[in-house]
């Protein structure tokens, strides 16, 4: 397939595009990088040996993505392309809704235009809110927190909409839990600006010495260890559901809407044991308040995405932290001026490089 992947030199856009590529879909990248570097176009054709097309460009731009789409004869849409930010979110909610819904509207004029009938869009578990049973199911009651968590639930809605009215589109709503790690080749990884909101990438940075300590929010939650529990994700293993889904949808041709997860809960304590076990040495942290707004328990039911897709988790706690902490060493490498780009078994040789279109 001819694929556009929105925000595909981003975090989980980045690693989905080395898939595509290992199983033969053309890509071509749009994104206006925002949080993100055009040198992770080079990584993914380093990494894939493939040559991958990227246009700089803004999803609410109508004309500019129509533009690219038609050029590339596109059939399928992965949509990435979203600030992603809870916290942010309360601060600038226009630019939240601006980006994420209208971006998705936009979107989806353009594959109307287009005649592009397969959408892969990327929402959250965040649509879930507290949750009243656990593992959740796809059919849990949707109750959105924050900004954010609206513009994911809208989102979702107009796509579910438009996918009951429009003949020949379908779509694969993917429904993230805690998607973490990094690809084993240490080339691509999530780089947060500033401090990380995120569990794992502030511990990541505890380990490499750039922050004292790990600030453990809450330790009366009603969890084996007091301490938040969260299904944590393997990014590789969540790129591949990205790719099953494409699939799905081509064979299928209906809609969907899944929980992607392992489907089994870890606690903050449980995580940065298992990154001391990957980075060999104790990692300090210190139990304080709660974080306002978060759950005690966060945890999938899987069942869906194996039915539905075929697809389930492969990667455990363990190797996660392990491809963490090795995309860790490389970007505290890299601020120190030590990069050595071309060390990993994972890069495919030189010759094997196209010319970027
Ligand atoms: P990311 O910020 O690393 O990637 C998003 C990419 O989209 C970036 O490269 C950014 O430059 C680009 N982008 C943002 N707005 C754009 C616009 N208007 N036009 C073009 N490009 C734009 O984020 P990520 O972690 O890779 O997340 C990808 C998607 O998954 C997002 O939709 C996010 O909401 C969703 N999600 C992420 C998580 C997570 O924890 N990472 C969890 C659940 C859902
Ligand atoms: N935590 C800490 N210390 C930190 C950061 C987090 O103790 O410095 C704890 C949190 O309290 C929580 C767990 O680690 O118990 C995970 O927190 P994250 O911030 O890594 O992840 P969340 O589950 O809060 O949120 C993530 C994404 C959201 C998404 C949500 C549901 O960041 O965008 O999952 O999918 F909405």
């Amino acid at each position: 397939m001819r694929t556009l992947v929105t925000g595909g030199t981003g975090y989980v856009g980045s690693h989905t595009c080395i898939d595509l590529l290992a199983r033969g879909h053309e890509v071509v990248i749009f994104d206006n990088l925002s949080n993100s570097s055009s040198d992770v176009v080079s990584r993914i054709e380093a990494v894939s040996g493939r040559v991958v097309s990227f246009h700089q460009g803004d999803v609410r731009d109508q004309k500019h993505l129509e533009h690219v789409m038609a050029e590339f004869r596109v059939d399928a849409v992965l949509h990435f392309a979203a600030l992603k930010a809870v916290g942010e979110s309360w601060t600038c909610p226009l630019a939240y809704y601006d980006n994420n819904v209208g971006g998705t509207l936009s979107l989806l004029h353009a594959m109307t235009a287009t005649s592009a009938g397969a959408l892969v869009f990327s929402s959250s578990a965040t649509v879930y809110g507290e949750p009243e049973t656990l593992p959740i199911r796809e059919d849990a009651p949707t109750r959105a927190t924050n900004p954010y968590a609206r513009t994911k639930l809208m989102s979702e809605e107009i796509i579910t909409d438009y996918g009951h009215a429009e003949r020949g589109f379908n779509a694969a709503i993917l429904r993230y839990f805690n998607p973490v790690g990094a690809h084993p080749s240490g080339l691509l990884g999530e780089n947060p600006r500033g401090v990380p909101n995120n569990l794992l990438p502030f511990v990541a940075q505890v380990a490499a010495g750039e922050r004292e300590f790990v600030r453990v929010f809450g330790g009366d939650y009603p969890t084996p260890d007091g301490t938040g529990v969260r299904d944590y994700l393997h990014v590789v293993d969540l790129a591949r559901a990205h790719v099953d889904a494409l699939d799905y949808l081509a064979s299928n041709r209906r809609n969907t809407t899944v929980n992607l997860g392992t489907g089994r809960g870890h606690s903050v304590l449980e995580v940065i044991a298992a990154f001391e076990k990957a980075c060999g040495h104790e990692i300090e942290r210190r139990i304080v308040e709660r974080r306002p707004g978060d759950v005690s328990s966060c945890f999938a039911d899987t069942k869906l995405a194996e039915d539905v897709l075929g697809w389930r988790a492969q990667l455990d706690l363990d190797q996660m932290c392990a491809d963490a902490w090795r995309w860790q060493c490389r970007v505290s490498n890299n601020k120190s001026g030590n990069s050595q780009l071309a060390d990993s078994p994972f890069i495919a040789s030189p010759s094997t490089l196209g010319t970027r279109s």
